[in-house]
């Protein structure tokens, strides 16, 4: 199939042209400035170049996203716009890359997730929503920033069941060629750990030295957190585990 991949830029973008390309797909990548391999441009916030760049377009893996701008503007009205932009009469499968527990985490990023999958459901497309853990590298990066100097906070009783890119990126080129699914499907690691066993194995290996203080997160969103609700509760599973992710 002609596949745009959206967010071809991304983490998670930039993993998948390879592995939908040895699925013998055609592979377009979408970001704003269109740069990279098969790079076109298109931009979800204003519907800029949407149409040219999902023109013959078969398939869609759509990986944008916007979390530390506006997930409403580019998220979900930038769903819309795609959705609206679609060739009907070609489009076969439209595969969009969620989070687990966007339905149950009360967190504003989660929430424009959320209501991107209900215009999906809605669009009356073949859509798959593939619901995916966090990936391995995103962990490295959020730890890298809770730290201060020797001292890394991280929330008391989180559970988490993070999940390797590549392994994503291959899981998401075989769903491609799957029947749609018609609603969500979930995607996870290996294995369910506490925030603090993966703050203590990421500093063993990237932060010598570093001391993780387990710090209480009062609220809805570190109950939802302790409760496991950004665990995977059905779905394949990856590999890989964040152990192996860290030795390389
Ligand atoms: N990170 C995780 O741990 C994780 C876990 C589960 C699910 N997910 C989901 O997986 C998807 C990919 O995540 P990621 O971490 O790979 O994201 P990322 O690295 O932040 O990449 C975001 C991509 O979206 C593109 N983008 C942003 N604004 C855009 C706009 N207005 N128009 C068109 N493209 C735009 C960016 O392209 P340019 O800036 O180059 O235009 C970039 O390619 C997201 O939907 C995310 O919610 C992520």
């Amino acid at each position: 199939m002609d596949v745009l991949v959206t967010g071809g830029t991304g983490r998670l973008g930039q993993r998948l042209t390879a592995p939908l390309q040895a699925a013998g797909h055609t592979v377009r990548q979408m970001s704003r400035r269109g740069t990279g391999p098969g790079g076109v441009r298109g931009d979800l916030a204003t519907g800029f170049d949407l149409t040219s760049a999902l023109g013959g377009a078969e398939a869609v893996v759509h990986a944008a996203s916007d979390p530390r701008g506006d997930p409403w503007q580019v998220d979900v009205a930038g769903t819309r716009r795609l959705v609206e932009a679609v060739d009907r009469s070609r489009m076969r499968h439209l595969v969009y890359v969620s989070i687990v527990g966007v339905d149950r985490i009360p967190y504003g990023y989660y929430r424009a997730k959320f209501a991107a999958e209900q215009v999906l459901l809605a669009s009356g497309l073949p859509v798959t929503l593939v619901r995916v853990t966090q990936f391995h590298d995103f962990v490295d990066t959020l730890l890298d920033t809770a730290r201060r100097g020797p001292v890394l906070p991280v929330p008391m009783g989180w559970q988490v069941q993070p999940v390797d890119v590549g392994e994503v990126a291959a899981h998401l080129a075989e769903v491609v060629g799957r029947p749609p699914a018609g609603g969500v499907v979930e995607y996870g690691g290996p294995e369910a750990l506490s925030a603090a066993d993966l703050a203590r194995a990421w500093a063993g290996v990237r932060a010598p030295g570093a001391h993780v203080v387990v710090t209480p997160v009062p609220g809805k969103l570190g109950a939802a957190f302790r409760d496991g609700a950004a665990l995977p509760t059905g779905g394949e599973r990856g590999r890989r585990t964040y152990g192996e992710h860290l030795r390389g």
